[in-house]
């Protein structure tokens, strides 16, 4: 297939476009050529600035576009528009943070999208991300209508992952002493390697599915305490895992940012991790084991992020008086 790639030379957007190629598909990439221009140097990459100028995409056709790299309704807009006449099918990568309400436990696509008030920001942030995520899923579904895949996923890691947030915990447990670990060892998590998303998007785009899909892992229901013994086991860490609920870490000043990945346990926020991809799984999405992700970024270089080791050791004096 030829397939243009909206992105990706990133992080999702790259492994897609891996995942593309080991498929023997042809691919042309539309970026800025800021980020990573050097990557993929043997593949047509057009250059274009996505929010005010794709005339370079006018007159050409590709069997699929795949988009990666929006986050404003007006961009995903612009592109559908111009591609709808020219190109069969559209996928746009979205996010379970499209959701009304993390209440609910094991979401499925059918959970009700938040909505956002006009006029809509210009800005993306926290507050603004999933609302104006499912704004753009809707902007694709106006010009792609019944030739549309939507994929919301849920917190993707693996290499190229310039967040460094899934990165922290393995490099932390491998440094060992007392580690800082948020909530309880029973709190659920959910992670998904972005090769295992990328090869089922392009074996869905090579059947031009449409539809919405949750991507979300492991299949079977991870909790905190197992990911982190996981981190032990891929590290051989002796580490001790120091468990602070999250009442007592919010009294701290520490948040997401400090350790990476928690989410504060509120009835509000309590399905975040527990969103259902039964829907993907039937549909052939095959998930590495856990194990393998952790030793994969270990290995490769990541951003770094997370609380430094003065801080934890502050936090947890004052949490365990030792
Ligand atoms: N990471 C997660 O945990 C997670 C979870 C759920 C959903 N998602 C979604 O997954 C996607 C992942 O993003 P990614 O950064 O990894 O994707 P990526 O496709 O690997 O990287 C972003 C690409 O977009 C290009 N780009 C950015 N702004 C552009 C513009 N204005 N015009 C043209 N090209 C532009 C960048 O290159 P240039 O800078 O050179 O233009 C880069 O190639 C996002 O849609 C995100 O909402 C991520």
């Amino acid at each position: 297939m030829k397939l243009l790639v909206l992105g990706g030379t990133a992080f999702v957007g790259r492994h897609i476009v891996e995942a593309a190629r080991a498929r023997g598909h042809e691919v042309t990439i539309f970026h800025r050529g800021k980020t990573n221009k050097h990557v993929f140097p043997d593949l047509e990459k057009i250059i274009g600035e996505r929010d005010s100028d794709l005339a370079p995409l006018a007159n050409r056709t590709w069997d699929a576009v795949i988009d990666t790299s929006a986050y404003l309704p007006r961009v995903v807009e612009r592109s559908a528009r111009l591609l709808a006449e020219r190109v069969a099918h559209y996928t746009f990568v979205s996010s379970v943070s499209v959701y009304k309400s993390f209440a609910t436990i094991g979401m499925t696509e059918n959970a009700p999208r938040a909505v956002i008030a006009e006029p809509l920001p210009d800005v993306i942030n926290a507050d603004t991300y999933g609302a104006m995520k499912a704004r753009c899923e809707r902007a694709a579904a106006n010009h792609f209508p019944g030739r549309l895949l939507v994929v919301r996923p849920g917190i993707i890691v693996g290499p190229y992952d310039y967040t460094g947030r899934f990165a922290y915990w393995p490099r932390r447990v491998a440094e060992g002493g007392a580690v800082l670990a948020p909530g309880e060892p029973t709190h659920p998590l959910q992670v998904i390697d972005a090769r295992d998303l990328a090869a089922w998007m392009i074996a869905r785009i090579e059947v031009t599915e449409a539809g919405l899909y949750n991507a979300t892992g492991p299949f079977e229901p991870l909790t905190w305490g197992t990911f982190l013994e996981e981190c032990q086991r891929v590290t051989k860490s002796a580490a001790d895992l120091v468990w602070a609920p999250d009442m007592l870490l919010r009294g701290e000043g520490v948040t997401g940012a400090d350790l990476p990945l928690w989410v504060p346990a509120t009835p509000d926020s309590a399905g975040f991790y527990t969103v259902s991809s039964a829907k993907a799984r039937a549909a052939g999405l095959v998930l590495r084991p856990l194990g393998d992700s952790l030793t994969d970024v270990l290995a490769s270089s990541q951003g770094t992020t997370g609380m430094a080791r003065t801080r934890e050791a502050e936090v947890l004096r004052r949490l365990t008086g030792v």
